[in-house]
């Protein structure tokens, strides 16, 4: 009743204590990039070394179920296990915190597929643009010269010239969202379909302003890998592999 659980989100830290509750062994595993991730209290840290590295480790460390609660924009972790548990005939469940679609304002925003779109939708509104996308996505924001770029920890990365980058990590409240995007005077707001309460304000915000927002939507769920979004129905998931 060894269970993977790959980390690197609050999800996970909340499905590990549940897991543990119910009697599950459980390895979080979190890639160690950001000093969150380093500091937390995950029991394994780093990258497996792809598809055959993870395949290697689910068999040498014994491992029965693998749970995925990376962030929803993971997509190569995810794909990663959906083959590594292929191979190994281990089963997976993908853990998806509840998205934006279902969101009151989701009909009034921009959906696109991902970030190139994004950002040529944001060139052709014009205006200075607030992204909210995540550090590792910016350099597909490079052609816009007018942006303000939050990230929750800045690891010195180079920006285009022009570009001003605030760091700083949720949750946020919707009077401090509202104060940022009146006092940088944003016209666009460019985010992640993440999903989750703790930086939802910002949509609030937006709307509160009358601001165009750009969602980018989430990488599918691999084929044939089971989805759930609350703790309790992967707990049930778990009990029905063991
Ligand atoms: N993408 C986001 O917006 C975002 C936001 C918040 C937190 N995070 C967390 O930060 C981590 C990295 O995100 P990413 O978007 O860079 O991932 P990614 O592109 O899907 O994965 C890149 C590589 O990082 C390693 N890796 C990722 N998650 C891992 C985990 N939980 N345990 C061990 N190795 C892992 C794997 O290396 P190997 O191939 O060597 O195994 C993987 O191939 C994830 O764990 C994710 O949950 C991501």
């Amino acid at each position: 009743m060894r269970v993977l659980l790959l980390g690197g989100t609050v999800d996970a830290r909340q499905l590990a204590d549940a897991f543990t509750a119910a009697g599950f062994e459980v390895v979080e595993s979190v890639a160690g990039r950001t000093r969150q991730a380093r500091g937390g209290a995950a029991s394994r840290v780093g990258g497996f070394g792809g598809v055959d590295g993870l395949a290697r480790y689910l068999r040498a460390a014994r491992v029965t179920a693998v749970v995925d609660a990376t962030h929803p924009f993971a997509a190569q972790i995810t794909s990663n296990a959906a083959e590594a548990c292929a191979l190994t005939g281990i089963p997976l469940l993908r853990f998806n915190r509840p998205g934006w679609r279902t969101h009151p304002d989701a009909s009034r925003w921009i959906w696109v597929a991902d970030h190139g779109q994004a950002a040529v939708a944001a060139a052709r509104m014009g205006g200075r643009v607030l992204l909210t996308v995540g550090r590792q996505s910016l350099l597909a924001y490079r052609e816009l010269t007018d942006v303000v770029a939050r990230v929750a920890e800045w690891q010195g990365d180079p920006v285009p010239a022009g570009w001003h980058v605030i760091e700083s990590r949720g949750p946020f409240t919707l009077a401090g969202e509202l104060d940022l995007l009146r006092r940088a005077q944003v016209a666009v707001l460019v985010s992640k379909n993440s999903g989750g309460a703790p930086t939802s304000a910002k949509l609030d915000a937006a709307r509160e302003l009358g601001l165009p927002v750009i969602m980018v939507d989430r990488p599918p769920t691999p084929d044939g890998v089971g989805e759930v979004s609350s703790t309790a129905d992967a707990v049930a998931w778990l009990v029905d592999q063991h």
